[in-house]
């Protein structure tokens, strides 16, 4: 949630403060802003909307210079306006302040600079931090990077800023806690971003900033300390990352070629990690932790969103297969509920950006209380990899929609791989299904692709159901998640209204919407509960509800019974989650682009979510 950039070196900033803002732009599009320092002045420009805005208003003005920052908004003190929009200025001018986070005792420092005579423009909590910073600088005759160090101890909340001091103009300060920071290294020039994507055109040398660091960066220097003055030395890591895999690649949208990606995605999940000759299942990553796996007397699968639908997946994989029992929480919930947690527990936190803020406190929580904690993470080096014990990478590559749509493929893969892991060392899964499980997970791509190929039956059956205002979205056992899955995609990225239910819960409340003008989307794939589901599918009909069921290929008793059926080929029940999602992302997408909004930026939503 929000994006922050900054350069120093010996190139025009501009360009590369303007592409690292659009790479940046899914952490939020409230508004967007830069500041240059040319000359020991300062240039600041923002805007509310989009980076384009932005690039709009800045076309015709002569912005120069080899240092500044900028920054694209998710809101969360102030309107989305021009003076709400970041960078932000002190009153007398000597700081300028980009910032993603949130100050929580902001109310209580604004009145404490307001007795001091400071007076504000904004209603941001970052224009207090500017002008708190500020009155430690004047009041206190010390450099800014003591101003900012003694400022920062006295702030409540979670940032990552970087820092112009108008006096000292050839350098940036940078800190972080709790919102993700890294610097990129290059040849007398140093970036700085929230995370590498906008780097990774110029270096791949990265360094990843920790909580309450703060590194100071010239173009030639950087010195990295925590904010209470103790010297660190960086650690340098080699990202490897391709630029193709940020860009759109030919695509309408991300959304759309990071579902195409799937088969990929998947493969690359699992590859190295599932091998057919012999089956087995090999998890490095959770080599240190497998003796507490082994005696784990319950997992709680930690997460938000999306991670937690897959994290629905896994729980009942691992129930099924290895009859550990499992909980799954939502992280916000979690943390706040004083949870009754023992050193016995093993508990999973799964986020694709490895950042989400409740998902992160949850874990920090959970280790504090003595458990072991896994993460499953899509993001190399994000806070969350680094917060955990162990844990196993979704290979997905970066998602930049804001949708998650590989992301839970991967999830799924990596939280089915642990579940067969954990079968087999447990002695609750035989060796033939074991072995069955893994050769049909190495089919599930190829199966994905054809599901691919189908696409303008998707979207023939969208074009009919564009103008909706309701759905209903109903699976049952480990497919009810992926009913969940489907109405989160149609309600977040095409504003239609829509929940999802265990398919046999619709009695007990949800029936009493269907009429002739509601889609019901009902997941009815071949598995122990396929007879009830069918018995679900005639309750609709009955009701005139419009049935568009995602059903086996080949199934003519739903054939018959549904308004339209989107096939899908046949796989083991506990993998169909894997092969269902494929019509219902597509399906979303469709209705989205066929209502013109906006399929890869969502109003209101951000990815990454870095605030509580
Ligand atoms: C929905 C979506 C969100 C995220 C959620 C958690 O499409 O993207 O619901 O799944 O914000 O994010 P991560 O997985 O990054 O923790």
């Amino acid at each position: 949630m929000c994006g922050i950039v900054g350069y120093i070196g010996n190139k025009d900033a501009y360009p590369i403060l303007i592409n690292g803002l659009k790479r940046l732009e899914y952490r939020g599009y409230d508004s967007a802003g830069i500041a240059l320092i040319d000359n020991n002045k300062a240039q600041v420009y923002k805007k509310q909307g989009k980076v384009s805005e932005l690039e709009k208003e800045t076309a015709t003005k002569k912005i120069t210079g080899n240092i500044g920052i900028g920054h694209t908004r998710w809101a969360t003190h102030g309107l989305p306006n021009d003076i709400n929009a970041h960078p932000h200025m002190s009153m007398n001018g000597k700081f300028i302040v980009i910032h993603n986070g949130i100050i929580e005792n902001y109310a209580r420092l604004q009145k404490k600079l307001c007795d001091r005579g400071y007076s504000f423009t904004s209603e941001t909590d970052t224009e207090i931090l500017a002008n708190t910073i500020e009155y430690i600088y004047l009041k206190g005759k010390v450099s800014a990077e003591l101003a900012v160090r003694l400022a920062l101890t006295k702030i409540i909340g979670a940032y990552g800023l970087v820092v112009i001091c108008i006096d000292e103009p050839n350098q940036l300060i940078a800190a972080r806690n709790g919102s993700p920071l890294v610097i990129g290294v290059g040849e007398k020039e140093y970036f700085i971003a929230s995370d590498a994507t906008p780097i990774i055109e110029h270096t791949n040398r990265i360094i990843y900033l920790n909580d309450k660091e703060i590194a100071v960066v010239t173009k030639n220097e950087l010195s990295l300390k925590t904010i209470t003055n103790d010297a660190l030395i960086p650690m340098i890591q080699e990202l490897n990352l391709d630029i193709e895999e940020i860009e759109k690649g030919g695509y309408d949208h991300f959304m759309l070629k990071e579902i195409y990606e799937q088969p990929k995605s998947i493969n690359d999940t699992f590859r190295g990690r599932a091998s057919q000759n012999p089956p087995e299942i090999y998890l490095g990553g959770l080599y240190n932790v497998f003796d507490k796996l082994d005696e784990a007397e319950r997992i709680i699968i930690v997460a938000c969103g999306t991670s937690w639908h897959a994290g629905l997946v896994g729980e009942y994989l691992i129930e099924e297969f290895a009859r550990i029992p499992v909980e799954v929480e939502y992280a916000s919930e979690f943390r706040y509920r004083n949870p009754i947690i023992s050193k016995n527990d093993v508990i999973i936190a799964v986020s694709q950006s490895g950042e989400t803020a409740d998902t992160i406190a949850a874990v920090k929580m959970a280790r504090e209380l003595g458990a072991t904690v896994i993460g499953i993470c899509n993001v190399v080096g994000s806070s969350l990899t680094r917060e955990t014990e162990a844990g196993v990478y979704t290979h997905a590559g970066p998602e930049i929609g804001v949708a998650s749509t590989k992301a839970f493929s991967a999830q799924v893969t990596v939280l089915t791989m642990i579940s067969l892991l954990l079968g087999k060392r447990r002695k609750k899964l035989s060796e033939k299904t074991y072995t069955t499980l893994i050769k049909e997970l190495y089919k599930i791509p190829d199966k994905i692709t054809q599901l691919l190929s189908q696409n303008e039956t998707y979207k023939h059956v969208a074009s009919l159901y564009k103008d909706a205002t309701n759905c209903i979205y109903l699976g049952r056992g480990v497919l009810f998640p992926v009913a969940l899955e489907g109405a989160l995609k149609l309600k977040e990225i095409s504003y239609i209204h829509a929940e999802g239910y265990p398919a046999a819960e619709m009695k007990h409340g949800p029936i009493a919407l269907i009429d002739e003008n509601m889609p019901v989307v009902i997941i009815a794939t071949k598995d122990h509960s396929y007879e009830k589901v069918v018995s679900n599918i005639q309750e609709v009909k009955a009701r005139k509800g419009i049935i568009i069921a995602v059903v086996n290929e080949g199934d003519t008793t739903i054939a018959k019974l549904a308004d339209h059926v989107l096939e899908v080929p046949e796989t083991l029940p506990e993998l169909a989650p894997l092969t269902t999602i494929i019509p219902l992302q597509l399906f979303s997408y469709y209705i989205a682009v066929m209502r013109g909004c906006n399929v890869d930026q969502p109003r209101n939503l951000a990815k990454s979510v870095t605030v509580e």
